[in-house]
């Protein structure tokens, strides 16, 4: 058996791709573009792992995704490739209706089309599954009830448009070809192999190496966090029992203003790493300007993957957070490689240009 995982080189991808070897024989054909947010050293120790198979390739290239589904013949092919930045996706969102919106277009064609050659009992139990985002659902008020499956959808950045223009036509594919699909919106994750354009990994570094820890605006936006391996195993879940064509949401119960979050960081590296000047690292907290339409507030509403699918996460933000803040102070490599931008060469150490 096999399974097909895009953008299996990235932060959510990589990890899942980690846990499903550790628990599973099962092969991992992985497709992934290398964008700067790919890093094979987050996969360093699956070289010479026969249950891995790396492919350097992009979800919009159609006859690559053809000849990849003859061949393998996945039981499942679970989509994590995008665009993930919200505000690379305000200077630039071309890169985003490239991948998030036209690609899983083309995707949804390679594997349709793989798809309807299948004998009737490997089509059945076959399952696309689509990795999307609380964001679709836009922002919510202090006093609003967190996103329900069916709340309507609401984005306001050029990402979470171009992630709910991916789930429309995942949706679509369904309904007008029968495609079994399962999509699931997930909170905020972090833990390890986060790439540090974000808020969590961004501030661990940023505290290590004495520079300000920017905080957008009040900072007292909220967000629901949630430890990667929770979303994995969720992921898996879903995977193994969820309902084609219904949709899942994932979250982790833990509501923060970005301002606590940092916060917290900072005491954890004051206890872990203290300042040699003996001073706290919140002093490094500085307010800069604002995102632009910045939402204020998500939360996440999981109850229909307790109630139907048993899944609950096992961390809480502060287990959660003393692994991630340690795992950032032991990986010093993956650190360098990520901060040089030395991850970059790894594509041609490791394949020497034949991927
Ligand atoms: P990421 O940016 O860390 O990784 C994305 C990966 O996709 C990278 O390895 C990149 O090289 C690859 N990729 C990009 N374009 C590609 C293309 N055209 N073809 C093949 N590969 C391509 O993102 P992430 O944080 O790991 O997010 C993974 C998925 O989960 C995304 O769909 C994202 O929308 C969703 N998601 C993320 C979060 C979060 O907090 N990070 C939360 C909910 C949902
Ligand atoms: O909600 C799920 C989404 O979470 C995913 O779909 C996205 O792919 C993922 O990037 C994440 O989006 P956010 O915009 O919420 O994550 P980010 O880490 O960029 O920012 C988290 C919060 O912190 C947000 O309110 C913006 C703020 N922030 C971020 C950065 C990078 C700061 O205050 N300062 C910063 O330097």
């Amino acid at each position: 058996m096999t399974i097909l995982v895009t953008g299996g080189a990235g932060f959510i991808g990589g990890n899942f791709v980690l846990d499903w070897l550790a628990g599973s024989d099962e092969l991992v054909v992985n497709l992934d573009k290398l964008s700067y947010a790919g890093n094979l050293q987050t996969l360093a120790s699956l070289q010479g792992d026969k249950r891995h198979r790396f492919v350097h390739g992009d979800i919009a290239d159609r006859a690559l995704l053809g000849r990849l589904l003859a061949e393998h013949q996945p039981r499942a092919v679970l989509n994590f490739a995008a665009e993930s930045h919200v505000d690379r996706s305000i200077h630039g969102p071309g890169d985003f209706i490239d991948t998030n919106v036209v690609g899983t277009f083309n995707l949804l064609e390679a594997v349709r089309g793989y798809w309807d050659d299948l004998p009737a009992a490997d089509k059945s139990a076959f399952r696309f599954l689509h990795v999307s985002t609380d964001e679709v659902y836009g922002t919510l008020a202090a006093e609003d009830a967190p996103f329900a499956e069916d709340h309507r959808y609401q984005p306001n950045s050029p990402y979470s448009a171009s992630k709910a223009a991916s789930d429309h036509l995942v949706r679509a594919w369904h309904h007008s070809y029968g495609l079994p699909v399962l999509t699931t919106h997930c909170s905020n994750n972090y833990g390890p192999y986060h790439f540090p354009e974000k808020l969590i990994p961004l501030v661990i570094l940023n505290a290590l190496a004495g520079k300000p820890l920017p905080i957008y605006g009040d900072g007292q936006q909220i967000r629901d966090w949630l430890y990667v391996k929770d979303h994995c195993a969720a992921i898996r879940r879903v995977l193994d029992a969820g309902t084609t064509g219904e949709t899942y949401n994932v979250g982790g119960w833990n509501e923060k203003t970005n301002l606590d979050v940092v916060r917290t960081i900072c005491s954890l590296l004051d206890e872990l790493r203290p300042r040699a000047d003996g001073k706290g690292y919140a002093e490094q907290i500085s307010h800069v300007q604002d995102r632009p339409g910045h939402d204020r507030r998500y939360a996440i509403d999981a109850r229909k993957l307790e109630r139907e699918l048993g899944w609950k996460p096992a961390e809480t933000f502060d287990s959660g957070i003393r692994k991630t803040v340690q795992w950032y102070l032991d990986n010093q490599d993956w650190v360098a490689g990520v901060t040089s931008g030395h991850y970059r060469d790894w594509l041609d150490r490791q394949y020497g240009g034949q991927s």
